[in-house]
């Protein structure tokens, strides 16, 4: 059977990592880590968090990309194109259809945060954040959010941005915007660094972040760790698998891929040791929640030299790292109407744009008018953040693993993938054995199926792991493929 032939590609070599990057480096690096990482006690936390990038985000991200470019499509037909090639289940395409609702879900609540940080780029210049304490500036954002115009009005902003940059396709917008956002903000965090250095919390900010307490290691807190590992990559949401698409032949999957994990991990630490100083030196409590950068990081612009220049710059920088990510959520549907229903790119983007517009303003409405709205305790917009993090992404990454390691043609991954035998063979058992246990144990876990303490919880996992690869690779043959009908 011959190739899918790509309609849309990257311009240059490094069109797919900017765009990537762009897409995995967002609010979940800088708003997001900091805040879950302070709700959960920090170091125990971190470690979960870079254990799950390793094990089970860079096999997965490696499969979504090849997929996507092996397919050349939206995640649906992508799958679908792979899955004929492999004369498998049509069903797969279900996880295609998951993967794009949740980017969608993820974007009616990621408006409302790029709303803040654009707001926050106002606010720095028009002399609203000059509050010198904590709880000042916490009723700077709360005052913020009361306002549903406000609040709304700055969301529905980013939305429209959003909207346009997809519209007018993928390579001119996405990529020029990446190609100088990205070092721009690692430099400014590193400023902030150096500024967190000096503030007299940095050590207590450090041990925060890295030292570990094995008492912290909750069900939860790795549900949490885990599902932030998708969130921060961008991944079973349609956005990396519809990005490889666009990928040219000949590039390294392996190695775009830990260009970009690489990338967001850093940026994420980084956030950390900027944000964790600045909280213990002024007295604040490091599980705000979601208001948590928003109340310590003016503080800091007001003390350090030139601080209205770096806050606008900061802000600035967040909120364009936001929109390459929010970008990067819609565009898998868009690519879905586009090739599906024939409409132009930009009838697509409308299209969905009316749907945003309407879901994501119960999310903005979630913190004034909406806000005793609370079913089982969580309001909308948690319920959006919770259902795509917790459940939806972690079951679509399983899905997806086991497409990618059982159901596919074997030659299909080896060839997209061309890794050293050896590496590919660390590929296959990731994704056949310890991406699909780990996440399994992380669900039973956290629904309170599983107990265990937490440092034998991991004999527990190595043995459940190793038992499945011998006897699947014993039974797999038979079962597996009678299973698939060949
Ligand atoms: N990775 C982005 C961030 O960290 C969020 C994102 C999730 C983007 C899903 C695309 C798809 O902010």
């Amino acid at each position: 059977m011959t190739r899918e032939k790509p309609k849309n590609l990257w311009l240059s070599r490094w069109g797919f990592i900017l765009a990537a990057t762009g897409s995995a480096v967002g609010l979940g690096n800088i708003w997001k880590f900091p805040y879950i990482t302070g709700e959960y006690g920090g170091g125990a936390f971190v470690l979960m968090y870079l254990a799950c990038i390793l094990a089970i985000g860079i096999p997965v991200m490696m499969t979504e990309i090849a997929i996507g470019r092996r397919g050349r499509g939206s995640p649906i037909d992508a799958i679908s194109r792979v899955v004929k090639e492999s004369g498998g289940s049509q069903l797969w395409k279900a996880v295609g259809g998951m993967a794009m609702l949740a980017g969608f879900m993820i974007l009616c609540f990621y408006v409302v945060v790029a709303g803040w940080a654009f707001a926050y780029t106002v606010k720095m210049l028009d002399g609203s954040l000059a509050a010198t304490s904590v709880e000042a500036l916490g009723g700077v954002f709360e005052a913020h959010n009361a306002n549903p115009w406000q609040l709304g009005g700055w969301s529905v902003l980013v939305a429209l941005l959003t909207l346009w940059i997809v519209a007018k396709g993928v390579q001119k917008g996405i990529e020029n915007a990446v190609r100088w956002m990205m070092p721009g903000l690692a430099v400014m965090l590193l400023i902030l660094v150096g500024y967190a250095f000096t503030s007299g919390g940095f050590s207590a900010g450090f041990d925060f972040l890295f030292s570990f307490d094995a008492s912290k290691i909750t069900g939860e807190a790795l549900l949490a760790a885990l599902g932030h590992a998708f969130f921060t990559l961008s991944l079973a949401s349609g956005a990396i698998l519809t990005y490889g698409s666009y990928l040219p032949d000949g590039q390294s999957v392996a190695r775009t891929t830990f260009v970009v994990a690489i990338c967001d991990t850093c940026v994420a630490l980084l956030a950390g040791l900027a944000i964790f100083p600045i909280i213990f030196a002024n007295g604040m409590s490091p599980s705000a929640g979601p208001g948590l950068i928003f109340m310590s990081l003016p503080l800091a612009f007001q003390q350090m030299p030139f601080g209205t220049a770096f806050g606008v710059l900061f802000f600035a920088m967040v909120s364009i790292a936001a929109l390459t990510s929010a970008i990067s959520m819609i565009e898998a549907t868009v690519a879905y109407l586009n090739e599906k229903y024939g409409v132009s790119r930009f009838k697509a983007a409308a299209a969905s744009g009316a749907v945003l517009l309407v879901i994501s303003l119960l999310a903005m409405l979630s913190f004034n008018l909406m806000s005793g709205w609370t079913p089982m305790g969580k309001n909308f917009f948690d319920w959006l953040d919770y259902l795509t993090s917790r459940w939806m992404m972690p079951l679509g990454g399983i899905f997806i693993v086991l497409l990618a390691g059982y159901s596919l043609r074997s030659d299909i991954m080896r060839d997209e993938l061309n890794l050293p035998p050896l590496a590919y063979a660390l590929w296959l058992f990731m994704v056949r054995y310890v991406c699909p246990v780990l996440i399994m144990v992380v669900f039973l876990h956290a629904l309170g199926w599983l107990m265990f303490d937490p440092v034998a919880q991991w004999y527990w996992i190595a043995g459940a792991v190793g038992l499945l690869a011998v006897l699947g690779e014993l039974l797999r043959p038979r079962v597996v493929l009678a299973l698939a009908g060949r």
